[in-house]
């Protein structure tokens, strides 16, 4: 059976860890992944979540299996935390949540959900976006088409080539949007130009799939769902995808949730219901963990407000990263402007280096970036930012 198997590549981003993790030179750099790091260089477990997991190792009755959606109670923290308190997806009916392993996982389903029941829908992602997107949705066998995104000539959003791109969307087309902290661009629209993105859509006849993977790193927690709410207010039926990876730090308890909007509760009855088949087929129904340290959490008052000054936190690190990385190229001689890089938002910027510069990087500096170019700013450190700014100066 297996003696013509070949080798796989390996993952664009995750592959570079491997990688990363082999390579024996000292001084190396691991700028590739989404994780963020401490003054230290480590990727902490928030206090907060260990004071939760001290609460949950206490109090825990049993290992028994989550329902196949997860407790209703995370799937309402979960809107609560997209929409705000008192919002009417919260309680209404008409917002389902099911508790999925990660963001990735919220994708997965979503997607295995429609080719189910949508087959054939096309998938419309923005020019670029995270790597995994793609794959998600052709390993789900969903067609997909790209939208304009990033202007490279001023590092900004290029919204009028996006509108122009989501008029040519079909009725019933899915239109896969990131919240906040775009990624790889680190470019986000204002809120005007979402009004101006969420009309075109409702005109269209699009729905919505809006990627959440992370909350209050741009600019805070309602901040970031600015976009989502405006969208909210103009469309009837969205998906989101939310990922606890990043905003409580717990990339490996793989924490996320899928969300779908309806236009009745009845109707998002009946989407859950099918949500819980394409789960019960994959992973039966969710780890517990996470979810039970973000229910824990988000769920106590005094808990909340310790989570979100940890998240203000590691927000304000990465701006303070950006300011510095910029003064640092800049001292190494740099003469080219990266100032833009300051207006990004969340954990990464697109550095406009190309494929070669990337590969010198790694080959000559021991310095890992994804092969777009894509730097993750929340992995420098008051430590790596001097030989990294040397080390992109000798590339240019
Ligand atoms: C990233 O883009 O680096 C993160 O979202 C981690 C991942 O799974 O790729």
């Amino acid at each position: 059976m297996f003696d013509n198997v070949q080798i796989a590549p390996p993952d664009p981003i995750l592959g570079l860890s491997e990688a990363f993790a082999k390579d024996p030179r000292p001084g190396k750099i691991n700028l590739s992944v989404g994780v963020f790091k401490d003054a230290a260089g480590k990727t902490p477990v928030l206090a907060v979540v260990k004071e939760a997991e001290r609460r949950l190792v206490e109090h825990e009755q049993t290992k028994g299996y989550k329902p196949i959606s997860g407790d209703p109670e995370y799937g309402r923290l979960v809107r609560e935390l997209l929409f705000g308190t008192g919002h009417e997806f919260v309680s209404g009916g008409r917002a389902v949540t099911a508790h999925t392993p990660g963001g990735t996982g919220g994708l997965r389903v979503a997607a295995d959900y429609l080719s189910k029941q949508h087959a054939g829908t096309t998938v419309w992602v923005s020019d670029p976006t995270w790597v995994n997107h793609p794959q998600i949705f052709a390993a789900a066998g969903l067609p997909q088409q790209t939208y304009k995104y990033f202007d490279k000539a001023n590092n900004g959003l290029d919204i009028e080539g996006m509108l122009a791109s989501l008029e040519k969307v079909a009725p019933g087309d899915v239109v896969l949007l990131h919240a906040c902290c775009h990624n790889p661009s680190g470019v986000d629209p204002t809120a005007e130009q979402w009004q101006r993105i969420a009309d075109v859509l409702a005109q269209r006849g699009a729905v919505p799939l809006v990627d959440f993977a992370y909350q209050g790193f741009g600019d805070g927690i309602e901040e970031d769902a600015r976009g989502l709410k405006i969208l909210a207010s103009k469309l009837n039926e969205l998906f989101i995808c939310s990922s606890f990876s990043k905003n409580f730090g717990l990339y490996n308890e793989r924490t996320g949730a899928v969300t779908v909007v309806a236009k009745s509760p009845a109707v998002a009855d009946a989407v859950l219901s099918q949500l819980k088949i394409c789960i019960r087929v994959n992973y039966s129904n969710p780890p517990a963990h996470g979810g039970s340290i973000v229910s824990t959490i988000l769920g106590d008052a005094e808990l909340r407000q310790r989570w979100e000054g940890e998240l203000a936190q590691m927000r304000e690190r990465i701006a303070q990263m950006r300011t510095a990385f910029v003064r640092e190229l800049a001292a190494k001689g740099v003469q080219r402007d990266f100032s833009f890089i300051e207006q990004q938002k969340g954990m990464f910027s697109f550095s406009g280096l190309t494929k070669e510069q990337v590969e010198r990087l790694r080959a000559d500096h021991a310095v890992y970036v994804v092969g777009s170019g894509r730097i993750n700013v929340a992995g420098m450190t008051e430590t790596n930012i001097g030989p990294l700014a040397e080390a992109i100066a000798a590339v240019l």
